[in-house]
């Protein structure tokens, strides 16, 4: 799948379906449960590098998990997800130069079939249509923008009508800067749909509620894996409450006491 397809999605009305995945592992199951699209988003900073933010993460480190993601997926080219890498903090923002360096060197060395980036001020608009002209395609990401932690927090985006006209023209600039789809994160429900009807290009939404074009998911949250939850990505999963069981219940049957083989009983109705 490319890109470019994910157009005709949104025409035949067909929902898109993104998850996260950060290494082999992770990607072989999402792949497997069937996700459109796998995103090595930068969440990853967070989810498998241990750190607060996602700002700390580098390019190589994308660039390395990226290539974990791609290692990961086993089915034949045609059937597999398609890959989006996220451009980490810092990659993009100091010129456009710098930028399709960085977008090219994560394609040129990955099966990643696209960047994504976040925000849409001018220079970022200009970044993506450079990148654009030069092949690479871009997905936005507009709302809560977790790059932009220092000036916006966590918190959810655009409550106000100001906000929301504002949020409206990005995206618009977005999609005429040639972007072929945009996440919007934690934004009212009412917002997401306006824009679902404004924009050719597919919406997919992660806290902006069902009536996007798609919907985006971080799969350590899903599986129940990261220790806290957002609020708007509630688990599907136990999962690490039950991993720890499991890993617990192994190593209480590994410090029960041996037994000895000495004096070991055969089994019932054996002759050995
Ligand atoms: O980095 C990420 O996981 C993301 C998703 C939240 C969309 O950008």
């Amino acid at each position: 799948m490319r890109a470019s397809d994910l157009i005709r999605f949104k025409q035949s009305g067909r929902t898109i379906t993104m998850l996260t995945a950060w290494d082999a592992l992770s990607a072989s199951v999402v792949e497997e449960a069937g996700a459109d699209i796998v995103l090595v988003g930068d969440s990853l900073a967070m989810v498998s590098l241990g750190h607060a933010t996602t700002l700390p993460v580098t390019l190589e480190q994308m660039l390395l998990h990226t290539q974990a993601v791609c290692r990961g997926l086993s089915k034949p080219p045609s059937e597999q997800p398609l890959v989006i890498t996220d451009l980490p903090f810092l990659s993009y923002q100091c010129g456009l130069d710098r930028a399709v360096a960085a977008a090219g060197h994560l394609l040129k060395h990955s099966c990643a079939g696209g960047v994504k980036l976040e925000g849409a001020e001018p220079e970022v608009v200009q970044v993506i249509e450079r990148l654009v002209r030069m092949g690479i395609p871009v997905m936005g990401h507009l709302g809560l923008t977790p790059q932009s932690v220092h000036q916006l927090g966590y918190r959810r985006q655009a409550k106000d009508p100001v906000s929301q006209e504002r949020l409206r023209l990005q995206a618009s600039e977005l999609e005429k800067a040639g972007c072929f789809a945009l996440v919007l994160e934690h934004v009212p429900e009412a917002l997401a749909g306006h824009l679902r009807r404004d924009l050719a290009i597919p919406v997919i939404g992660i806290g902006a509620g069902q009536n996007c074009d798609g919907q985006v998911s971080v799969t350590a949250d899903l599986l129940g894996l990261t220790p806290r939850q957002p609020p708007f990505s509630p688990a599907r999963l136990e999962g690490r409450t039950l991993g720890i069981e499991a890993l617990r219940s192994w190593l209480e049957d590994q410090r029960q006491p041996a037994a000895d083989p000495t004096t070991a009983q055969p089994p019932p109705g054996s002759d050995c």
